[in-house]
């Protein structure tokens, strides 16, 4: 959720460093900061709010050679202001420490090391890296001692860091430490780049190195030294990052998050790449499963947070229907603390667009140490799910920047159908469902960019409900689990409440919200349901709240509806995505009237790496 970047070579540290800062903005932050190591001293900024009032802080300031950290900070210990911005430093300001994660046992940290005489000038839990540090550091240190120095105090904290260090006796030096939080390395010539995330590096170099965890580093212009924990030299071999840098952003249009909309038919077009093949077969050849582990999978399990949750909902009822075997979804959060009953024979899904939401991460752990065969359904190519889990089934959307997650669930929702067409291949299911269901999945691409096509439709549907301070979205089966994340969507982007219910559940008590004012979503695209999902929104009609009906392009207008919202004719398994695309735009539109930040809403974060 914080942001790490970090520049050492011949340009202007503390420019390239927060330049590449600007990149992570989408991470969601309260304050920005830099720290430079140059001219036997350290040099600090900080500003809360956007890393525009940082900018301006540096407008006009000397250029800096030598080796630059910079951070954004999402408050977890401390309100977000300056004092609490970092990078954060000992009392002797020798040393600077930038960190992302959680120190767990910093509050006994802190009280020791007030005891022995440090002064504290922050709430964080980040501050006591930086005297433990100190501690550890004699007069005149070299790049051995501060790399030891910080191995040493990465062994004395417990919790996540991704942690970089300057130190102003070593202007050609940053060492860095990871663990349970991501951290990457950019090479360059002559220079080497610094980062929590790949995005930040792209406008520089396509050359990466992935820390693992326990690994600390030390880094100069020409060289990048990795040991392990165990202070040992070890081998990361570099990766080449293949996104092109504009992928990383708006590509003209006005918010990544309508960039990304628009993104929905590449990026499920690439998910079904070389897997779903002509013939409607699917095949799996990038998951390390062997068939004998798959012929083992009794049972299946998914888990997730957010957005991959409601795709996880999707890729239930899917996996139910063609495998006609009870298949649960659980959220990732309740999952690691329920005494989870699974096991081997469970085959345990875990779904992140990002690869690093802590509480999905603890809940793979846990799968994994009670004996579960572990899948992960990922977008973020080297994230710590995709390393930990036993195999993986990424979801190529491509790198997705606004917070709120869009093109990543039709990726995950088209990723789930295949799994499911995998596992079924054998399955009761009849050949022809199978061979219906592939068919209606290849076409999804051209379901998708019709959808598009109606956008101005959406956006119109949109400015009429922009008054409306209430938002229920109904339906039943597929349409259920689709509601949950339309409801989703319009709340963290439009911050206007929002509710998804079970269509037959409106009578047993929310019904008795509906009044003028209210909007009542209802999907109606499965055709067994039709007929109720039309009477439930009658029932609200007669109570005067605002009807929208999402249908198929194939089904009548029906009447006693204020708006509809028309999609493609796909498979009704398979209508969550299409939904989605004009429901995710739907959202948009009401917030772009609302004049909301919409690529970064208040409170949220892309990726939440803390608990
Ligand atoms: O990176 P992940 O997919 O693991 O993230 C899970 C949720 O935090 C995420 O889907 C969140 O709900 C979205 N921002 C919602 O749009």
């Amino acid at each position: 959720m914080c942001g790490i970047t970090g520049y050492i070579g011949t340009r202007d540290a503390v420019r390239t460093a927060v330049q590449s800062l600007h990149q992570l903005e989408y991470r969601g932050y309260d304050s920005a900061g830099v720290a430079s190591a140059a001219g036997g001293c350290i040099r600090i900024v900080r500003a809360t709010g956007k890393i525009a009032a940082l900018d301006a802080l540096l407008e006009g300031s000397a250029v800096t050679s030598g080796a630059a950290v910079a951070h954004t900070r999402w408050a977890t210990h401390g309100r977000p202001n300056e004092a609490n911005a970092h990078p954060h430093q000992d009392c002797l300001g020798r040393l600077a420490v930038v960190h992302n994660g959680i120190i767990e046992n910093y509050a006994e940290l802190r009280h020791s090391l007030r005891r022995r005489g440090h002064e504290f000038a922050s709430e964080t839990d980040t501050e006591v890296l930086a005297h433990l540090l100190e501690e550890r550091l004699r007069t005149s240190p070299t790049a051995d001692d501060l790399l030891a120095a910080v191995r040493a105090t990465a062994a004395e904290v417990t919790g996540s860091y991704a942690m970089a260090v300057v130190c102003r006796d070593l202007p050609d030096t940053i060492v860095v430490a990871r663990q349970d939080s991501p951290l990457v390395i950019g090479l360059g010539a002559g220079e080497n780049f610094l980062a929590s995330d790949i995005p930040a590096l792209l406008p520089y170099t396509r050359s990466v190195l992935v820390l693992e965890d326990g690994d600390v580093a030390e880094i100069g212009p020409n060289r990048v030294r990795i040991t392990d924990a165990a202070g040992q030299e070890v081998e990361r071999k570099p990766m080449e990052v293949t996104w092109d840098a504009s992928a990383a952003e708006k590509g003209g249009f006005t918010h990544f998050m309508l960039k990304e909309i628009h993104e929905g038919p590449v990026a499920v077009r690439e998910t079904l790449r070389g897997r779903l093949m002509a013939d409607g077969a699917v095949e799996l050849p990038d998951v390390a499963i062997t068939p004998e582990q798959w012929s083992h999978v009794r049972r299946v399990i998914i888990v997730g947070c957010g957005t991959a949750y409601h795709a996880g909902l999707v890729g239930k009822r899917l996996m139910e229907e063609l495998l006609r075997r009870p298949v649960e979804a659980a959220f990732a959060s309740e999952f690691r603390y329920s005494d989870p009953i699974v096991g081997a024979g469970d085959l345990a899904l875990f779904i992140s667009q990002s690869g690093e939401t802590a509480d999905t991460l603890a809940a793979l752990r846990e799968a994994k140490r009670r004996g579960a065969l572990t899948l992960a359904v990922v977008n973020a190519v080297g994230s710590t799910l995709s390393r930990e889990a036993d195999a993986v089934l990424y979801t190529r959307a491509g790198p997705e920047i606004g917070v709120a997650s869009t093109k990543a669930y039709l990726a995950q929702v088209a990723a789930l159908a295949c799994l499911a067409l995998y596992l079924g291949r054998s399955a009761e299911a009849s050949a022809d469902a199978r061979a219906a269901l592939a068919r209606s999945l290849a076409a999804l691409p051209e379901a998708l960019a019709a959808c598009l096509d109606r956008s101005d439709e959406v956006a119109a549907v949109a400015q009429a409900l922009g008054g409306h301070s209430c938002f229920f979205y109904l339906g039943r089966g597929y349409d259920f689990a689709a509601a949950t994340e339309a409801a989703l969507k319009l709340k963290e982007i439009s911050y206007i409440h929002a509710e998804a219910y079970a269509a037959g559940e409106m009578k047993h008590g929310p019904l008795a919200l509906v009044e003028p004012g209210v909007a009542v979503v209802g999907l109606c695209t499965q055709a067994a349901t039709h007929e109720k999902m039309l009477s439930n929104l009658r029932e609200v009609k007669a109570r005067e709240g605002t009807v929208v009906a999402l249908i198929n392009d194939s089904r009548e207008a029906p009447p006693e509806v204020d708006h509809l919202l028309r999609i493609p004719e796909t498979h009704s398994a398979l209508t969550p995505i299409p939904a989605l695309c004009t429901l995710q735009l739907l959202a948009y539109y009401v917030a772009l009237a609302r004049g909301c930040d919409i690529d970064q809403p208040r409170n949220l974060a892309k990726s939440v790496t803390v608990e």
